[in-house]
């Protein structure tokens, strides 16, 4: 008998984690965890309250942790945990939190493995907005009409840093620009990423900038079309925070974003994030 029990939440998405916190890092739930995943996209578990030394140890049980925040300005108490928030005493650069407002997937611009998984702790939560959005690409990859997904066969889709800040900005800063693209890679990826497993889900999202060969208007609207589609309901979960809760999701087959809360709520989330198992087969191109 499993010390973690899986409770689906809707038909394509999500599941609530019944375990208790003495159980959470026995092998048993480990295995159950990385099992939902997958199937689940999002894994919910309510009111865990961890420290950021428990969250560590729960990342580092699931898989290899990973930083790409180290030089930002956000960090926890350890180094390898990344406050999400707005508080300017804490975030002297906004603009890319204020970024997970738009649907995205973690990490898609930086010339590695997209991360596995990222976990959130609510530390705080803002009075209004602040809820999160989960979308699973798999099932919006997986309903598309046969037809459809014929006509995405071997699309590709040039990624970068910028294209996810420009929703941000009236004018994206000189300053800023140069800065972003020291930090990141323009990453060409096709739009239907086929796993190691199989399945297919969509790689679309908010730094999703052009496709390949197609005028910019022609291919940002199939983007914005595809984005629409994954967002829809059926195949997505709001997740509305209760503080201590923790959220895990599937960063390969998941986009995510946040419903609009204010800078001055305090709202601030703990994240820690695995490493990527799986490349996408995709070339990358630095500054
Ligand atoms: C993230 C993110 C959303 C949130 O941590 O990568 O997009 O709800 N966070 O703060
Ligand atoms: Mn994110």
């Amino acid at each position: 008998m499993s010390t973690a029990r899986i409770e689906p939440i809707k038909p394509h998405m999500g599941g609530i984690v019944h375990v208790a916190k003495e159980h959470l890092l026995e092998d048993q739930t480990i295995a159950a965890v990385r099992e939902a995943l997958e199937d689940r996209g999002v894994l919910v578990f309510p009111r865990m309250n961890l420290t950021d030394a428990e969250q560590l140890s729960f990342t580092d049980k699931l898989g290899k942790r990973v930083n790409y925040n180290r030089k930002a300005p956000g960090r926890g108490d350890d180094e390898d945990v990344y406050a999400i928030t707005l508080d300017k005493k804490v975030n002297t650069q906004p603009e890319y939190v204020l970024g997970t407002f738009f649907w995205h997937i973690d990490g898609v611009t930086i010339d590695q493995p997209l991360p596995k998984a990222t976990l959130l702790t609510a530390r705080k939560l803002s009075p209004t907005g602040g809820q999160t959005e989960f979308a699973s690409m798999y099932a919006a990859y997986e309903n598309l009409p046969e037809t459809e997904k014929q006509a995405l066969e071997g699309v590709k889709v040039v990624h970068r840093m910028e294209a996810s800040m420009r929703p941000v900005f009236d004018q994206i800063p000189e300053e800023d620009l140069a800065r972003w693209r020291a930090m990141s890679a323009v990453m060409t990826h096709p739009l239907v990423w086929t796993h190691n497993s199989g399945r297919k889900s969509l790689l679309v999202g908010s730094h999703a900038d052009s496709v390949v060969g197609r005028p910019i208007p022609h291919g940002r609207s199939l983007l914005v079309r595809l984005l629409e589609w994954a967002g829809q309901p059926a195949f997505s979960y709001r997740h509305e925070w209760q503080e201590g809760d923790l959220v895990i999701w599937d960063n390969c087959g998941c986009m995510h974003r946040v419903v609009p809360y204010d800078e001055n709520s305090g709202r601030r989330m703990h994240r820690t994030t695995i490493m990527g198992e799986e490349r996408v087969a995709g070339s990358a191109r630095h500054g």
